[in-house]
């Protein structure tokens, strides 16, 4: 029964696929491991080459889309090394029945953690003050204190809980919003969207990008915030509108924003992007050792029992 597996995400093909020890147990059940392009995010056509004969797919971020899929005649399982499925065509999949596991929560603690330092960052202005004294400069911006501040998490999943467990331990009120979820902890508030821009310092973003590609954060959103707030998104950079962030910046609603994860990456700089205000970090969330540890032996289980049918 055993087959070939396709291996993409780029933390696991930096290491030869062939010998990766976190890819043993694929081997262990005889299935034979195809790698994708060494430590880089593959393009569609390298996909479309790689995926002819494969059985099983351990994925990354990579788009996978229903061209790549069609030309995946044997291929059953695709298992994601991380919580988002939203760059697999999922009706393509369907159709060719193809089943998409995902490795929900194995890389929260890493992407929460770096939630974390971009909102302190943010409030203490360390990477402007870091640039400033390079360049000899020499000014002291007073920050704000976590505890000094309200934060609104959108998506109140494993990545959203970890980062409002760690605010709450830091003195800082926490309000979240998730359609999905109607019970939170002690010490977090549900409150609607609006209610959530309306009375966070700080706005942090968990949540899936919608399914229709709008974005969940326009200029109505930020309209609502206070004065001097900072907005987060490790989540995915299409959940907000560009064009509104540039005018928040303009009228001084947003003091920063800060991305993680980006539409193509490496990103196209575009006038938000490049704007000084901007803090960008190349899609590091989950780029831990714990994190890619935890994410990958997930993923490997989630593939071999779809593949072996338990
Ligand atoms: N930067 C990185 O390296 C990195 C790594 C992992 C995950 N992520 C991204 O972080 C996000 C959250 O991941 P997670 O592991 O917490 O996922 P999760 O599935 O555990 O949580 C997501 C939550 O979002 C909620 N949600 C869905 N639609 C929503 C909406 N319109 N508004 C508000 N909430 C909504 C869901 O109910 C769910 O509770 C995802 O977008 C994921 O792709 C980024």
């Amino acid at each position: 029964m055993p087959g070939k597996i396709l291996v993409t995400p780029r933390s696991l093909t930096a290491e030869d696929a062939a010998t990766h020890p976190l890819l043993e147990p694929l081997r262990a059940a005889g299935f034979e491991i195809v790698s994708g392009p060494a430590g880089r995010q593959p393009e569609a056509a390298e996909l479309r080459d790689l995926v002819g004969d494969i059985d099983g797919w351990i994925a990354g971020v990579e788009p996978i889309d229903a061209e790549t899929l069609a030309a995946a005649g044997n291929l059953r399982v695709i298992s994601r090394n991380g919580a988002g499925a939203d760059a697999i065509d999922l009706a393509a999949a369907t159709a060719r029945g193809i089943r998409v596991e995902t490795a929900r929560g194995a890389n929260a603690r890493g992407v929460a953690e770096l939630a974390l330092g971009l909102i302190l960052g943010s409030l203490r202005q360390i990477p402007a003050a870091n640039t400033l004294l390079h360049e000899g400069g020499w000014a002291r911006t007073r920050g704000r204190e976590v505890a000094e501040v309200t934060v609104g998490i959108v998506g109140f999943g494993a990545i959203g809980r970890h980062v409002a467990a760690t605010i709450l331990q830091l003195g800082g009120r926490v309000v979240a919003f998730d359609p999905f979820v109607t019970e939170a902890p002690e010490g977090v508030e549900l409150v609607n969207l609006a209610t959530l821009f309306r009375v966070s310092n700080v706005v942090t973003l968990h949540a899936p990008p919608p399914a229709d590609g709008t974005a969940l954060v326009g200029r109505d959103q930020l309209a609502l915030l206070p004065t001097g707030s900072v907005l987060i998104n490790t989540a995915r950079s299409a959940l907000v509108d560009h064009a509104a962030v540039l005018d928040a910046y303009a009228d001084g609603t947003l003091t920063a924003y800060a991305v993680d994860a980006f539409a193509t990456e490496p990103p196209v700089l575009d006038a938000v992007l490049s704007h000084p205000q901007t803090l960008l970090t190349p899609h590091i969330g989950a780029f831990t050792g714990a994190s890619t540890q935890r994410a990958a032996e997930a993923a490997v289980e989630n593939l071999l029992a779809a593949l072996t049918g338990q």
